[in-house]
Parts: C-alpha cells; sequence; structure tokens
C-alpha cells in the first residue's frame, strides 16, 4: 500500500541563521528539525492517514499503553550531506526490515518497507535545510512506533503511531575520535535468553541506563554487556556492537545470538573488511579471550560500531577485577582505516558498489 504524504500548508518554520548556529554544535540528539512524519494505525483500518506536520508534542490519554507497558520500537539511520550539496540516505531500507523485525518481536503491527523509506526521505526533503554539511556532521533520524490505546488490559495496543522525527547530530561521544573507554558490566544484564534483545525496542535501553550510570561512576563512557546466564560471552555496549582486531588481520565480532542486536554498521563492517585487508569472522567471543589477547598482544584493537557511533576505537576496558588497556595504534590502525572507508561511502567520496547510499 503506497501512502500518500501530505506537507503542511503553513509551517513554521525555525530561521536560516538559528539553523545555522545550530550547526556549529549540535552535540547529539539535542536539537530537532521543524517537522514530523505521522501514521496512524487501528485494528480496524490498519495503517492511515500518513502526513507531515510541524514538531510538536503528542497528545496521549494517561492511560496510553506505551506508558505502562512499553510496547515500543525504534530505529536510528543518518542522512549524510555531500560536498555537492545533496543529501543521502545510508541502507534505509535495512532499517525498515529490522524495525519490521523489532515491531513483530513487540507485537506491534509492521509498517511496509517502501512506507518507513518514503516517511524518512519525504521528512528529510521537507527539512533539508536541517541536514549539517560540517565536519563527519549529519541528520540523525529516529523512527518509532508507540502503542497509544487507552487500556489498561495487558495485551497488544489496537491504535498505535508510528512517528519520524530528526535532530542534526555531530559526534555521539564528546572526544570524537578519541578511544573510549568500556565499562564491562558482569552483574546487571540488559537482556535475557528468548528476550528481546535482538529488537530495536525502548524496554532494551531502559534495562541499560543503571548500568550505563554504574559505567559512567568508573569513569567509563561505554557500558559492556555480557551473556545474561554465564557472564562469560561477550554480546554488546549499551548503544553500540563491539568488535575485535586481531595481529593477524582477522576482524572478530560476535555472532548474532538472539540478544544482540544486529548492527547495519557491523553488518556493513564485516562486507567491507576484506578492503582494508581484514578476515571477518563472526563467532562467539569470551571476556576471557578478550582479556588474554590483550595482554598477549595477539588482539591490536578494539571498537565500537553503530550509526550513533560510528567507529569508535576502544581504549580500554575495565570491571570489577581491574583495568585492561588496548595499546591504541598512534595512527589509528585499521580501526580508523576501515571507519575512512566506511565515511567516505557514506559521504560519496568515493564509489559505493554496494547500492547501500539512496539519495533523497
Ligand atoms: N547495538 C545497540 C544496542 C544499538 O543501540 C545500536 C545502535 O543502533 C547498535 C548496536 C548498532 O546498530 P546500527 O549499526 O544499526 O546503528
Ligand atoms: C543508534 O546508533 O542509532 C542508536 O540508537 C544508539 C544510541 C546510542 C543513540
Amino acid at each position: 500500500m503506497a501512502l500518500t504524504i501530505s506537507t503542511p500548508s503553513n509551517p513554521s518554520y525555525l530561521a536560516d541563521d538559528a539553523i545555522a548556529k545550530i550547526h556549529e554544535n549540535p552535540g547529539f540528539g539535542v536539537y530537532f528539525s521543524d517537522h514530523m512524519a505521522l501514521i496512524d494505525w487501528t485494528s480496524e483500518l490498519g495503517w492511515t492517514n500518513a502526513r507531515i506536520v510541524d514538531h510538536t508534542p503528542f497528545s496521549m490519554d494517561p492511560a496510553g499503553s506505551v506508558y505502562h507497558y512499553a510496547q515500543e520500537a525504534f530505529e536510528g539511520l543518518k542522512a549524510y550531506r555531500r560536498a555537492d550539496g545533496s543529501t543521502w540516505l545510508f541502507r534505509p531500507r535495512s532499517n525498515a526490515q529490522r524495525f519490521a523485525n523489532s515491531c513483530a518481536r513487540l507485537a506491534l503491527p509492521q509498517l511496509p518497507e517502501d512506507d518507513f523509506v518514503e516517511s524518512v526521505r519525504q521528512l528529510v526533503a521537507v527539512d533539508s535545510r536541517w541536514v549539517p554539511s560540517g565536519h563527519e556532521q549529519s541528520l540523525y533520524i529516529r523512527p518509532f512506533a508507540v502503542a497509544t490505546e487507552s487500556f489498561l488490559g495487558v495485551r497488544p495496543g489496537k491504535a498505535v503511531t508510528y512517528c519520524v522525527i530528526t535532530s542534526p547530530v555531530g559526534s555521539y561521544f564528546a572526544g570524537g575520535v578519541a578511544p573510549v573507554d568500556i565499562w564491562v558490566e558482569t552483574h546487571y544484564s540488559r537482556v535475557a535468553n528468548g528476550g528481546t534483545g535482538a529488537a530495536k525496542c525502548g524496554g532494551n535501553y531502559a534495562a541499560s541506563l543503571l548500568p550505563q550510570e554504574i559505567a559512567y561512576q568508573h569513569g567509563c563512557n561505554q557500558v559492556m554487556f555480557v551473556d545474561n546466564a554465564e557472564h562469560t560471552w561477550v554480546e554488546e555496549l549499551g548503544g553500540m556492537n563491539f568488535a575485535i582486531i586481531t595481529k593477524d588481520d582477522e576482524l572478530i565480532t560476535p555472532e548474532l545470538n538472539g540478544n544482540i542486536l544486529p548492527g547495519i554498521t557491523r553488518d556493513s563492517l564485516l562486507t567491507l573488511a576484506p578492503e582494508v585487508g581484514l578476515t571477518a569472522q563472526e563467532r562467539p567471543v569470551s571476556l576471557a579471550e578478550v582479556y588474554e589477547g590483550l595482554a598477549k598482544g595477539t588482539i591490536a584493537e578494539l571498537f565500537a560500531c553503530g550509526t550513533a557511533a560510528v567507529i569508535t576505537p576502544i581504549g580500554s576496558l575495565t570491571d570489577e577485577s581491574g583495568r585492561h588497556e588496548v595499546n591504541v595504534p598512534a595512527d589509528g590502525g585499521r580501526t580508523i582505516a576501515l571507519r575512512n572507508l566506511l565515511i567516505d561511502i557514506q559521504y560519496g567520496r568515493i564509489a559505493d558498489t554496494h547500492g547501500w547510499t539512496e539519495q533523497v
């Protein structure tokens, strides 16, 4: 079903000079563009009323089911401004597919892939002034769906709102590409076997907030989670996937075990690895193997990867037993080589031979 997205007849735009000021230092997720896309769903009518309206607060009954039972799923992707002024999305169809999978797990209705991509594309087109052009800046796009039905019984909501908002962003971490320090959480779990770990839903992030606070208390930037049963196997970070580069030119990342978010950056890097001389492997990775590899020098580099984080080198891992340093190469090593390859594709500085980029 193709939906027509109507634009508002009387939009209230922020002035160009105010947007330019925001673009000088956008931070991450602090400022929001003028508009949002909305599509309604009811169990009776299905998806209806696709529209782009001013970015304004929702009005929802306090009995709205998302407030009580967290029936919600979301996505994260970016629009990139190229040197010629054009704006491009990176793998929006992969986000659409993951969103459908997350919605299925959360018993939310699945928005057709074309409607997801079209809602993103039209919103970015309407708010194209908000796509920044500064070094490594982009427009972060946050599609999400929430159950809005006023009903306190525990069952899937019969009314759902799909919404897309956007935010001009710079680096996720304040230090940019400077190596980040990671707290390894071995007490609290983010997700459990058979739970929602492979879905991108708010509940997973709610469960990560206290461990993330503990990470800050230990002077770390991010939290890493291990498996919930044995507290032995590395899974992922609070908002990023995790990868290792060995001295033998292997790129190793924990396999998708149902508890890990199937990151689109992770997937792209597995494809790009051979182009920077790395052999890619997805397999279980134990915490002991990582610590031993760092101590013996068989592991050369560690990094975090995701839409927000892009690729960020990891400088250390700390847990209750102490701190494990990474000997980060002065030239950034292959982590930065991989990062440069990825962002050159995203910003159109080199040819996209994988069909990943789509013009807005
Ligand atoms: N893992 C978690 C928990 C995340 O929040 C993210 C970010 O979206 C990722 C991994 C990386 O996914 P992607 O590369 O699709 O952004
Ligand atoms: C993303 O990278 O899109 C995320 O959702 C992660 C979050 C840390 C912003």
